[in-house]
């Protein structure tokens, strides 16, 4: 069964939107195989963001990816992976769909960086990849 890394960026967490999120995931359907309040440490992000290396916003997302915890989690289901993705919305909250996690909780706040709430996984290769970096005793 396909399972995906989702994070509630500080952002989310910051909010008290943690439970609000989890609530969705598993309203959907979803089964949370793990769950962890963790603190990113540069090392976890470098290698979590590898793909956004040397983009102009990647220095300021590692900054606001350190500013407080994440909740790491692993949820579980047939096509989990674009199912939260439909669930989250698109990037940028301000015009992600009503309904979605981004859509109904976000919005731009002047910041350096599009704070929008979640991460999840885009497909088999990069969960089993982020998987392997948050939690490798999965
Ligand atoms: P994730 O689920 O977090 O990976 O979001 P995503 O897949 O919708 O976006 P992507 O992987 O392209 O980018 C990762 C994160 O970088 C986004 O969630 C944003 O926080 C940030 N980001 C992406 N594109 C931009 C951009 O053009 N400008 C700024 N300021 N931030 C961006
Ligand atoms: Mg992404």
């Amino acid at each position: 069964v396909q399972r995906s890394l989702v994070l509630v960026k500080p952002d989310g967490v910051r909010r008290g939107l943690s439970g609000e999120i989890l609530r969705r995931i598993e309203a959907k359907g979803y089964a949370l195989a793990a769950v962890e309040l963790r603190d990113a440490t540069p090392e976890l992000l470098a290698e979590h963001y590898a793909e956004h290396e040397g983009k102009p916003f990647y220095a300021p997302l590692v900054e606001f990816m350190l500013s407080g915890p994440v909740l790491a989690v692993v949820i579980e289901g047939q096509r989990c992976i674009e199912g939260f993705r439909s669930l989250a919305g698109a990037t940028d909250p301000t015009v992600a769909a009503p309904g979605t996690i981004r859509g109904d909780l976000g919005r731009d706040w002047g910041l350096a960086v599009q704070q929008n709430l979640v991460h999840g996984s885009d497909s088999e290769e990069s969960a089993a990849r982020e998987i392997g970096i948050w939690f490798p005793q999965l």
